[in-house]
């Protein structure tokens, strides 16, 4: 895989302005991202990764406010939730999407986001949902737009209609599922690549009661077995491994905990290197399997229903 060189460092952020590490919202309650995302701003958090469908985005807001930390520091990510017929969702409008950024940004107690991404390709409605977004950049109410989810084949729908270039594409990203030609395309195009569930692979992922981690527990136990090894000869845990091993492929990386003391840890991802030789080793674990949706029977980069 190709080596990245930019410079990684607390204060380095992306192409569109990005921190490179930011805390996301998936699976805390209203109450826990009020607490969490406050927890996360004060240990030194300058990016909060939210969505639609987290149904969480009253307490992200409290939590941002809570903090203290001033708007024009912070750089907020949140995603619409597209519809998906298959689960009974309906799909949304222009109008519709409009719409929901508006009571998004309600929720979130703030005037703009930094950046909004659709959230996967669910939608017959996907082109009409992009225009949705140009329009809400073009009025203020987000500075960034970008899709997540999208494999190549998407982002060239949106290219071939002639519409604006999505700026990020949001994806799963860790050494089991390193996406290889997809992240090759976005760096050619310049769309900024941003990592989730970059902790996939650890046996410690996901394993509270209905959030979904023991799916594919097999194929992980010989990666699990290599990136303990790596850890422990760099003297640092194996989620900051993962983090890192993000960032040195060039990715902006997303990590939630519902514990201070991870939150903290998450964050400390800028004072140790992987060698070439153990990034190596971690880049053979690549399987192309995508685990963060498998407990839903999707995988959202697959799902896309024929436009109409
Ligand atoms: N666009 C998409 O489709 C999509 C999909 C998935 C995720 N995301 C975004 O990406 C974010 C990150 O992905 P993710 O939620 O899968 O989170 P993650 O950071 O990859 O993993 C979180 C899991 O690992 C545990 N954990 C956290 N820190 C740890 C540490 N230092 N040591 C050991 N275990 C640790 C957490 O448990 P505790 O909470 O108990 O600490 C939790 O179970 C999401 O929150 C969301 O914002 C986006």
């Amino acid at each position: 895989m190709e080596k990245q060189m930019i410079e990684i460092s607390k204060s380095t952020r992306n192409v569109i302005g990005m921190p490179l590490v930011g805390f996301g919202t998936y699976q805390l309650s209203a109450e826990q991202a009020e607490l969490c995302v406050s927890e996360a701003l004060k240990a030194g958090f300058r990016h909060i990764d939210s969505a639609e469908g987290y149904q969480n985005e009253k307490g992200t807001g409290k939590g941002i406010k809570a903090s203290g930390a001033s708007r024009d520091e912070i750089f907020i990510t949140t995603k619409l939730f597209p519809g998906f017929k298959q689960w009974g969702t309906p799909e949304k409008t222009y109008e519709k999407t409009i719409e929901t950024l508006k009571t998004q940004l309600q929720q979130l107690q703030l005037n703009y986001v930094d950046l909004y991404l659709i959230h996967a390709p669910l939608s017959e409605l996907r082109l009409e949902q992009w225009s949705a977004l140009m329009e809400l950049k073009k009025q203020g109410l987000t500075k960034h737009i970008g899709v997540s989810n999208y494999n190549e084949e998407r982002i060239k729908e949106i290219l071939d209609a002639g519409l604006a270039k999505p700026e990020a594409n949001q994806v799963e990203f860790h050494p089991i599922c390193s996406q290889i030609d997809l992240t090759k395309y976005m760096k050619q195009n310049s769309i900024a690549p941003i990592a989730y569930s970059s902790l996939a692979p650890l046996s410690t992922w996901r394993v509270e009661e209905g959030q979904g981690g023991e799916v594919l527990a097999e194929i992980k136990k010989e990666c699990q077995v290599v990136i303990k090894e790596i850890a422990a000869k760099l003297k640092v845990s194996e989620a900051k491994l993962l983090l890192r091993w993000g960032l040195q492929h060039g990715y902006c990386v997303l990590t939630k905990s519902s514990k201070p003391e991870r939150i903290r840890e998450n964050l400390n991802v800028f004072n140790f290197e992987i060698p070439d030789s153990e990034m190596e080793r971690l880049n053979l674990l690549n399987q192309n399997r995508a685990i963060a949706w498998a407990a839903s029977g999707l995988n959202p980069m697959e799902a896309a229903p024929v436009l109409k």
